[in-house]
């Protein structure tokens, strides 16, 4: 099993990790784990038990039985929740923030962990989230972090939702992407962070054309050692 390699690419939202990610699993023939999508789809299933994300009440012990018990499927570019297609859901602002707060969820981690390491499969995987590198993957044949300026994130995503066809506000965006920032680096249990075994690149002047080649020529150096 560990003989699998596996791409670990962790960091802060809007990055640009996800487009990377995804364009290298293919290019490599690599299999593609979203681990961003599992716990926006676990805030989906929480919110949808009628529970209040927001309740100082909320419960580590419930929310990590609701995501242990979820069925979710990954259909191609699909991702299905039992038998609701939740594909668009997920990516509202409003769905990543949830998953966000639910993240600090020390049992809810735990409980997601599995269903994450059984992306690993032949030949390899590209593992894309926040702790892919620190928690998930520890054995990752390559770490890298991917960042960029806050205000350029937003400027990204504001364009990925108008292309989308989604109104947004980049004053609102800028404030939401520094809200999760702060939330997904100072949390207690698997923060947000670049190890010192990890690659940082920084794309805020990158496109995503030279972010690819960039992360392919470390993927390249680290197989040659
Ligand atoms: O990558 P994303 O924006 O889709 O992730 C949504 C939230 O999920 C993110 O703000 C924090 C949480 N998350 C996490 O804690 N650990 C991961 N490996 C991936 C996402």
């Amino acid at each position: 099993m560990t003989s699998i390699p596996v791409m670990a690419i962790d960091g802060p939202a809007a990055s640009g990790k996800g487009a990377v990610a995804q364009a290298i699993a293919e290019r490599l023939g690599f299999h593609y784990l979203d681990s961003g999508a599992i716990y926006r789809a676990a805030a989906l299933a929480v919110v949808q038990s009628g529970k209040n994300i927001d309740s100082p009440d909320l419960s580590d012990t419930e929310v990590a039985d609701i995501a242990a018990h979820m069925r979710l499927s990954f259909k191609s570019d699909e991702i299905w929740l039992s038998n609701q297609n939740i594909t668009d859901a997920i990516r509202t602002e409003a769905c990543g923030n949830n998953a966000s707060k639910i993240a600090v969820l020390p049992k809810l981690r735990q409980a997601l962990l599995e269903l994450q390491r059984n992306f690993r499969r032949v030949p390899g995987l590209v593992a894309e989230g926040r702790d892919m590198g620190t928690v998930v993957f520890p054995d990752a044949r390559l770490k890298i972090y991917l960042t960029a300026s806050a205000p350029v994130r937003a400027e990204r995503r504001y364009k990925q939702l108008m292309e989308k066809g989604i109104n947004a506000n980049m004053g609102d965006l800028l404030n939401e992407i520094e809200q999760r920032d702060a939330r997904d680096l100072s949390r207690s249990v698997a923060p947000l962070r670049s190890g010192d075994d990890t690659i940082t690149i920084d794309t805020t002047t990158l496109d995503l054309a030279r972010s690819i080649e960039a992360v392919l020529k470390f993927y390249h150096a680290a197989n040659r050692m």
